[in-house]
């Protein structure tokens, strides 16, 4: 008796695993990164606890609560595009991460502008701190550079995140934003926030164009080099269209007339071949450094002072291509700043 044939469908995963057969033994992160397993959590002893440092598990888990996607909780309103990251000097004596590993070599990217805040219909040109987010995808798998346009953040302690972006969200009694009462009540108790403030109080609050403003990845990451030694690290990206700020009676207007001006603005430029680029820095800092540092160079509401942590050039990147698919390529994308590659 012959086997009935199945139809194309039921045969889809067959298929798949024979045209894959290379990658039968890879299993990866869900960003692409090699691990040797990961089928069982990380527990102390055989009956546990659980660790919370097991990546694999949080990676697997919050992968599977986030299947379906509502409306940013922050960051709701954005715009992105796609392009590519290019290596200009010589960073391998602080990484082997391969996207660094000679000068020349291109790695494809996307990027998510976004303002803090607001919901998705809200307008682009309020004050806000604006996300800057850079997926790169490398040989090694993807990193995520979770960045902003101010170098610094409100808080340090993420435990006080959420109090802080309820605080520009609406009041839950009269559904309005937004509250000044409520936003001043946490900036007048929590003194590390007037640092981020006072760049939110500045002309840089209303940045004219996504294109005319600088990025930072603001938290300090490691390097780790071929020979195993780290340095500690931060990002930046500075415009090469340069710093341009919006006055805020101009923004006021827009905010009525074109709610999605730095939308707009982004997609014309690139549809207009005029593609925007910023040029990537690195300040590095030996461990050495930190242990004698006069303040906390983990703490997210300081900034490393330039003069004596230079910027290092890295590279340049540029945004040549708008989505085809803006649901299915911008607002479905998703950054993680656990997504890291080996290097880092
Ligand atoms: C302090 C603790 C923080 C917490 C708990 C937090 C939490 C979140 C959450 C829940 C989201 C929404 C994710 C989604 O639905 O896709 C988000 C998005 C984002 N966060 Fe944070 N965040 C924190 C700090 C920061 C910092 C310091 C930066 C900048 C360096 C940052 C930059 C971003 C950006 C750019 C996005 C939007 C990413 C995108 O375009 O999809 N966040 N954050």
């Amino acid at each position: 008796m012959s086997i009935p044939k199945r139809d194309t469908a039921a045969e889809q995963l067959s298929e798949y695993s024979e045209e894959h057969e290379d990658n039968h033994d890879k299993i990866t992160t869900t960003w692409g990164v090699p691990v040797p397993e990961k089928d069982a959590s990380l527990t102390i002893g055989y009956h546990g606890p659980i660790l919370l440092q097991d990546y694999n598990l949080i990676d697997e888990i919050a992968h599977f609560t986030r299947e379906r996607i509502p409306e940013r909780v922050v960051h709701a309103k954005g715009a992105g595009a796609f392009g590519y990251f290019e290596v200009t000097h010589d960073i391998t004596e602080y990484t082997a991460a391969k996207i660094f590993s000679e000068i020349g070599k291109k790695t494809p990217i996307a990027v998510r502008f976004s303002q803090v805040a607001g919901e998705l219909g809200y307008p682009d040109t309020i004050r806000d701190i604006r996300g800057f987010a850079i997926k790169f995808y490398t040989e090694d798998g993807i990193w995520d550079l979770v960045g902003n346009n101010a170098p610094i953040f409100f808080v340090k302690d993420c435990a006080l995140f959420p109090s802080f972006i309820h605080t520009m969200k609406r009041n839950p009694k009269t559904h309005m934003r937004p509250d000044y009462d409520m936003f001043w009540d946490m900036i007048t108790l929590r003194p590390e926030t007037t640092h981020t403030c006072l760049i939110f109080f500045s002309d840089r609050g209303i940045p004219a164009s996504f294109r005319k403003m600088h990025g930072y990845g603001t938290n300090t990451f490691a390097f780790v080099n071929a020979h195993g030694k780290f340095f500690y690290c931060k990002f930046h990206y500075r415009s090469e269209q340069g710093v341009e700020n919006m006055d805020p009676k101009v923004a006021q207007k827009l905010a009525g007339e074109d709610p999605d001006y730095h939308l707009r603005d982004l997609y014309n430029a690139i549809e207009n071949e005029e593609y925007p680029s910023w040029k990537f820095y690195v300040q590095i800092m030996t461990p050495e450094q930190a242990e004698k540092s006069s303040y906390d160079p983990f703490d997210d509401t300081k900034v490393w002072l330039h003069s004596e942590y230079p910027l290092i050039p890295v590279g340049r990147f540029t945004l040549n291509k708008n989505p085809s698919n803006y649901f299915a390529e911008v607002e479905q994308i998703g950054f993680d700043p656990a997504h890291l590659i080996p290097g880092e």
